[in-house]
């Protein structure tokens, strides 16, 4: 039974929008990509996912292709973001079996919570390689392709198709600097610095390139592997000012976005999916007592009365 389109994706996108395009995408088994993914195919396109688990990416094509009649969708296992020639292989393989690639999405990623002092160089240099190693694999195993794409697919395009296009998936831990993220926060802002390169190095060839930085998503490896199984659903969502998890399905809509022909002038841009929470990382607690917690104090419209004013004191006349 394919999954109702309602849990990935929202209405306000015409069906065929994607008609005839391909996507490829590292990492496409995990919850997010895959999501990302199934997007992309129901609204029109083929795409070939890769992973390092064989049967897990295998059975996540399957899977994903029940979202639209008549979809390919190509699982190819054993392929480690981390090895140059094994994407490049898959990269040759998708543009021969589904005729090419017009989107990329870099969602490959490793991670865990561990202190510093806890962190061995190798384990730093296993997540700066899959991810940032593994992101300069991808672009460099695809981007003859993608330009290949935006060449046949002007920007604007008469026909509103769109090709030519790279997004990564990123997170927000090096804004304000993460404690037990320190190989994660050093990975992504790599990927984010890659993202920015790219769009200024490719552009002139009509490629776009993007990052979207997901917050907290609800059900997914990322978020059993970062919080707290002690966590209440309440507690968190109070660490969000829009107040609740995101869903794959806000990463998804912002997917296409990105990939449309609503996005064709976004390039070399970082499109924050996290409901304002990164900017909610204030360790200072600037005019608060300690027993005053976000969101209530907002809401009940008060803050700390053992702060200075600075109002100027009125004249005495
Ligand atoms: N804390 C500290 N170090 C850790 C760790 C942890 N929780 N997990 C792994 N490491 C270290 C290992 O000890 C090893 O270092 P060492 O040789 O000095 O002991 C190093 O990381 C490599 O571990 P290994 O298991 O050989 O790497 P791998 O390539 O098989 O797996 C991981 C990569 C560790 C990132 C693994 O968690 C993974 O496959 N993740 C993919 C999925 C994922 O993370 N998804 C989340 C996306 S948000």
């Amino acid at each position: 039974m394919p999954i109702p389109r309602s849990e990935y994706l929202s209405t306000v996108w015409k069906d065929d929008i994607f008609a005839g395009r391909v996507a490829f995408v590292t990492g496409g088994a995990g919850t997010i990509c895959s999501a990302q993914t199934r997007a992309l195919v129901y609204l029109g396109a083929n795409a070939c996912i890769l992973g390092r688990n064989v049967e897990k990416t295998e059975a996540a094509a399957k899977d994903i292709a029940t979202a639209r009649p008549g979809a390919k969708v190509l699982g190819i296992g054993g392929c480690d973001v981390r090895d140059p020639e094994s994407l490049k292989t898959a990269a040759e393989r998708c543009a021969k079996e589904l005729g090419a690639i017009d989107f990329v999405i870099a969602g490959a990623a490793g991670n865990f919570v561990a202190p510093m002092s806890g962190l061995s160089a190798n384990g730093f240099k296993t997540v700066m390689d899959i991810d940032v190693l593994g992101t300069f694999n991808t672009i460099k195993a695809t981007m003859p392709y993608l330009i290949e794409s935006a060449k046949r697919n002007k920007n604007p395009s008469d026909d509103g198709l769109t090709g030519g296009r790279i997004i990564y998936v990123s997170a927000s831990f090096h804004y304000t600097g993460t404690p037990l993220q320190s190989h994660v926060s050093a990975a992504k802002a790599a990927i984010d610095s890659l993202m920015a390169s790219v769009s200024l190095e490719y552009g002139p060839y009509g490629v776009t390139s993007n990052v979207i930085t997901p917050g907290g998503i609800a059900n997914t490896e990322g978020m059993a592997r970062l919080s707290s199984s002690k966590m209440t659903q309440k507690q968190i969502a109070a660490g969000v000012p829009i107040g609740r998890y995101g869903t794959i399905r806000d990463i998804a809509d912002a997917t296409v976005y990105l990939f449309s022909d609503a996005g064709n002038y976004v390039n070399g841009e970082v499109l924050v999916v996290d409901g304002a929470a990164w900017r909610l990382h204030n360790g200072a607690g600037v005019g608060l007592d300690a027993d005053m917690k976000y969101p209530d104090f907002i809401l009940r419209g008060e803050f700390s009365k053992h702060v200075k004013t600075g109002r100027m004191e009125k004249a005495k006349l």
